[in-house]
């Protein structure tokens, strides 16, 4: 969990003309500020992660990776530190290829050298994406990268681009070895400040499931990409769909946004203590779509506590735009809940609280693009 600069401020460079947005070291340490001011480090996010054009544009007269001096005048490793004295962690960006998707230089021919500045500024996290590389060599650079960020003898959290490349470049990712090798990987396009973007993301998902869950659990995730709750895009409903079928997915939880203008009733669901403990469920199992009928789909995802069964967190979203709350619904045998003695239902957008036993129907009211999230939590 976390937040990152850039579906929010992209590669803002110009800092006469906005200094509060531009990618620099007053934007990062504003971010860790108001991460720990604002309630959201106690809550879990804990990652400040710089994505594209923090770089300057040509390397150091020694082939050193350099930041842009006029917006990080401290360097890395000074505002690295700054953000770990807030208790939190530092993440940078960094490409495999020639060049960062803005131009920036990238680490092909300096691996071991980048790796060993990234470990020498005390980075925790590396995302490296995949901008002007060879596809084909991906399945030895990524790792080859691993292997010089683990001989810096720094613990960095490794969020791979990998797959996505491939993907689009028509080649079918070998999910078993990315897992071996990073703990994150993004599997599919950008996320962008809108609905149709978190629509499409979630089809994508729910249609490639039965390939990529199995690779995913404690220690290596598919990355659906940031959360954009707080921004121009999402209306409170979509946001509130965004948030439980991220915590589904079991995905990263990196949001995206402007942290001094999150208004209070997004920054209510970026906080939900109970939609995030399903997201970091200790199991690690991602949740599936079980139920896709009259553009309701139903998502299931197994959770702690395990009796007769798992307990489950039951998503059910809308692709509808009819106006009225449609009403759904669902025999909790065919989504999976069999446990004879029935769960325990707890609403996480709300206070509702009921049993079912397994053979019961749930019947809910979903509004046009928004979300009915339960916990299910197995009676004994
Ligand atoms: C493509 C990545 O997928 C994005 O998340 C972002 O890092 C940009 N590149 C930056 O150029």
């Amino acid at each position: 969990m976390g937040w990152m600069s850039w579906e929010r401020f992209r590669c803002i460079v110009d800092c006469q003309k906005f200094p509060d947005e531009c990618i620099s070291d007053h934007l990062f340490r504003t971010a860790a500020d108001l991460l720990v001011s604002e309630g959201y480090a106690d809550a879990g996010y804990e990652y400040v992660i710089i994505d594209d054009c923090w770089l300057s544009k040509e390397r150091d007269s020694n082939g050193r990776l350099e930041p842009d001096p006029e917006r990080f005048p401290h360097g890395m490793k000074q505002l690295a530190n700054y953000i770990q004295s807030k208790g939190l962690k530092f993440g940078l960006y960094e490409d495999y290829g020639t060049k960062t998707c803005a131009g920036y230089p990238g680490v092909i021919d300096n691996l071991e050298l980048d790796a060993q500045t990234f470990g020498e500024w005390d980075v925790d996290y590396v995302k490296l994406d995949g901008c002007y590389a060879e596809i084909t060599s991906m399945d030895e650079g990524y790792p080859q990268f691993g292997y010089y960020l683990n001989k810096t003898g720094r613990l960095m959290v490794y969020s791979c681009s990998w797959p996505v490349y491939q993907e689009e470049n028509g080649m079918k990712p070998n999910l078993t070895k990315i897992a071996e090798h990073c703990n994150l990987w993004r599997n599919y396009d950008d996320i962008q400040d809108s609905w149709s973007s978190v629509q499409d993301i979630m089809e994508w998902f729910a249609k490639n499931q039965d390939v990529i869950v199995p690779h995913a659990g404690p220690g290596h995730w598919n990355d659906p990409d940031m959360l954009i709750i707080g921004n121009y895009g999402l209306s409170l409903d979509q946001s509130k769909t965004q948030m439980a079928v991220w915590a589904i997915l079991a995905a990263p939880l990196i949001m995206s946004n402007d942290l001094r203008a999150v208004r209070p009733e997004f920054k209510e669901i970026l906080l939900n203590r109970e939609i995030i403990a399903i997201n970091q469920d200790v199991l690690g199992i991602p949740g599936k779509r079980v139920q896709q009928h009259r553009n309701i789909s139903v998502w299931v995802r197994p959770v702690t506590p395990v009796g007769y069964t798992h307990s489950y967190a039951v998503a059910f979203t809308s692709n509808r735009d009819d106006g009225a709350p449609y009403t759904y619904s669902v025999n909790l045998n065919d989504i999976g809940l069999t446990n004879p003695a029935g769960y325990t239902f707890k609403d996480l957008y709300g206070d509702k609280e009921f049993v079912l036993r397994a053979n019961a129907t749930l019947t809910v009211r979903v509004n046009p693009s928004g979300v009915v999230f339960y916990k299910a939590t197995v009676l004994p």
